[in-house]
């Protein structure tokens, strides 16, 4: 299985959280990425995630995404946990991707549930449901939101029985996906990290490959496809 974060998307041009020019570092999450910020101002809100959605839709799943759909082929089960809400392992090509902070392209009306499909929501301009008049918001998961128990609960399940467990892009700081890997290891799996810098999982990592995703999964894609060649000899 393979555990992702912002990271993964960095190589497709879209802005981590955490890094030296993450979002984080420019804009402040109290005023943007929470349930209260949503309420308090609707409209910087809701036109902050429309702007994020045109970033997304622009970006290309880049040699990282792609590589974990090839490697689901080499395992018979692969799963892909992302934090990410970019859509870019669907657009690649994964199948089984769980979503644990939901997906930029989803929204829906605070109201009557009401479902608006990201495209449907910038064409109607407006944070305000044509149904009921309710605020409709991104489905995501806000800073202080419960993650959806459907995908949590299936992470949990793959990390329990994950071999292996990719984790790719993310700074492992933001619970409680951080604690996946953790799982993963009681349950006597192994942890590979991919990433560009070192993170607090480091240490845990039974394998913490330094370099961009892109490059260093396409490799071990290609390596363990090598190693089978040559055990078939
Ligand atoms: N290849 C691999 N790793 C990379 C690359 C790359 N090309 N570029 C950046 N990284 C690493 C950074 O070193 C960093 O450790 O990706 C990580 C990105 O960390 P964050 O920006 O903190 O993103 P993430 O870990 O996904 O954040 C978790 O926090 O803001 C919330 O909900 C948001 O899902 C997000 C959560």
């Amino acid at each position: 299985m393979a555990l992702t974060g912002a990271g993964i998307s960095a190589e497709s041009g879209i802005p981590t959280f955490r890094g030296t020019d993450g979002i984080w570092n420019k804009l402040k999450p109290e005023e943007l990425a929470d349930f209260g910020a949503f309420l308090r101002n609707p409209e910087l809100v809701s036109e902050w995630y429309k702007h994020r959605r045109q970033v997304t839709r622009v970006a290309k799943p880049n040699g990282a995404h792609l590589a974990l759909v090839e490697m689901a082929t080499l395992f018979p089960i692969f799963a892909v946990i992302t934090q990410n809400i970019d859509n870019l392992h669907e657009r690649a090509g994964s199948e089984t991707v769980i979503e644990l902070h939901g997906n930029i392209e989803r929204n829906y009306c605070l109201g009557c549930g009401k479902r608006y499909d990201g495209e449907e929501f910038d064409k109607n301009g407006s944070f305000k449901c044509n149904e009921c008049g309710g605020l409709i918001r991104p489905d995501i998961v806000w800073f202080g939101e419960m993650l959806p128990t459907d995908q949590w609960n299936a992470a949990e399940a793959a990390a329990s029985e994950a071999d292996i467990m990719f984790v790719v892009g993310t700074s492992a700081v933001v619970y409680p996906a951080a604690n996946l890997p953790m799982t993963v290891k009681r349950n006597s799996g192994k942890i590979v990290e991919i990433n560009t810098e070192e993170t607090p999982l480091s240490e845990f990592a039974d394998v913490s490959i330094q370099g961009p995703a892109s490059e260093v999964l396409s490799e071990i894609v290609n390596g363990i496809k090598e190693f089978r060649r040559d055990a078939k000899k």
